[in-house]
């Protein structure tokens, strides 16, 4: 499951392997968001290989990210991003509390988890490496209706690492001149 670049003591694999199974336990039936969550840890394992960033956060983060959904819906009857961004942080608190995890490490992730839908929301690379993960698993949907031109456009307007901009770029410009023109023209637009 883990990206064999990234380097994790066993302790640190099972705590992981206890975050993902709580996250499919609260999901239960909801398959579609157990994907989801696991597509996303699939892409930050790949992308911590290129990044500089604490594994166990941003791992921990991937399959929590979106775990304010169904009460965002529950509450709001929606979940848009601002709902989840509010109702996720005390679920995953709570649920990394009962896993044994430290306080500062929880705090960590419910700040990822809190600015998950807001550009820029936090300046770390944490943050960037599961807004790009969550991109590259979103933009499967978005991109087909999209011209080469258009994508390109999104990617870079979109992606905050340059790892994630050139996976995007290879999975979502297939035209050769475009994907070159793409990756000669990346410009980095998140802050540092
Ligand atoms: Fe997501």
């Amino acid at each position: 499951m883990f990206n064999l670049l990234v380097k994790m003591s066993s302790e640190q694999k099972t705590f992981l392997t206890s975050v993902k199974e709580a996250m499919e336990s609260y999901f239960a039936t909801d398959q579609r968001r157990i994907n989801h969550a696991l597509q996303v840890s699939l892409y930050t394992g790949e992308l911590l290989a290129y990044v500089d960033a604490d594994p166990l956060v941003t791992l921990t983060a991937a399959y929590l990210h979106d775990i304010g959904i169904h009460e965002s819906e529950r509450k709001h009857g929606s979940s848009s991003g601002k709902w989840q961004e509010i109702e996720g942080p005390p679920i995953a608190r709570e649920m990394l509390s009962d896993l044994g995890a430290e306080a500062a490490f929880i705090e960590d992730v419910a700040e990822i988890i809190a600015n998950h839908h807001t550009r820029d929301g936090v300046n770390s690379p944490e943050f960037r490496v599961i807004w790009d993960a969550d991109a590259l698993v979103n933009f499967a949907e978005v991109m087909p209706s999209k011209n080469e031109e258009q994508k390109e456009n999104i990617l870079q307007d979109h992606m905050a690492t340059e790892a994630g901009f050139r996976i995007a770029s290879r999975i979502f410009i297939t035209d050769i001149e475009s994907h070159r023109r793409c990756l000669k023209g990346y410009r980095p637009t998140f802050s540092p």
